[in-house]
């Protein structure tokens, strides 16, 4: 299975792009809000196991490339996770530094949402957003999410939860 946007396709992690995506999640400006820079060698183990997972799960992190280059320009998803004690659906937008501004996480966030709500069965997902990262926030907003409440995680880090419901789609 595939998604598609105007620019963009975002299809299930293949081994070839292990290598590109594990310089995401070590680069230290991308993951500044989120957990900060993971080990070079854990997290290229973590995304090889990933990858070879058939079928690949349904919530997790896809690759996203440009159509116009066939470049890989995030790492996008839903995954499900425990807020507060309700199990909720975190729609999550890591985008390479290079195509930052360019409305990409907006336009992915976007059919990875209507996909979720028409096809996954989701009736609700959040964002989690760091309250130091409003380039985040302004994206939730924009894929129609709302500030909800503020939330300790585990490890104590307070995170803004931004929320929206299959219903809020039509509004
Ligand atoms: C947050 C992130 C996904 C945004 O990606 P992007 O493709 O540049 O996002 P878009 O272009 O779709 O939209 C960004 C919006 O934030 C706004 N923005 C950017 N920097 C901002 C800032 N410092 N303050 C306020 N708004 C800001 C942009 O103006 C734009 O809004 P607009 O269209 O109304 O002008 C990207 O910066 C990223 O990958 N960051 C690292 C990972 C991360 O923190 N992810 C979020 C956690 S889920």
């Amino acid at each position: 299975m595939k998604l598609e946007t105007e620019r963009l396709f975002l299809r299930p992690l293949q081994t070839t792009d292990v290598a590109a995506l594990a310089s995401l999640w070590t680069d230290p400006e991308i993951t500044q809000f989120m957990g900060g820079p993971r080990n070079y060698d854990e997290v290229y183990k973590e995304l090889t196991e990933d990858a070879r997972l058939k079928p690949p799960p349904a919530f997790d992190l896809w690759v996203v490339t440009e159509k116009a280059t066939n470049q890989i320009v995030g790492h996008c998803g839903i995954i499900d996770k425990e807020v507060d004690g309700s199990n909720e659906f975190e729609l999550i937008y890591v985008i390479a530094r290079s195509a930052w501004g360019n409305g990409y996480a907006t336009e992915i966030a976007t059919v990875i949402k209507e996909n979720a709500f028409k096809y996954l069965g989701l009736k609700r997902i959040i964002a989690l957003i760091n309250p130091m990262n409003p380039a985040s926030a302004r994206v939730a907003i924009k894929v129609g999410m709302q500030y909800e409440k503020d939330t300790i995680r585990p490890g104590g880090k307070i995170m803004q939860v931004f929320a929206m419901n299959e219903e809020d789609q039509s509004k």
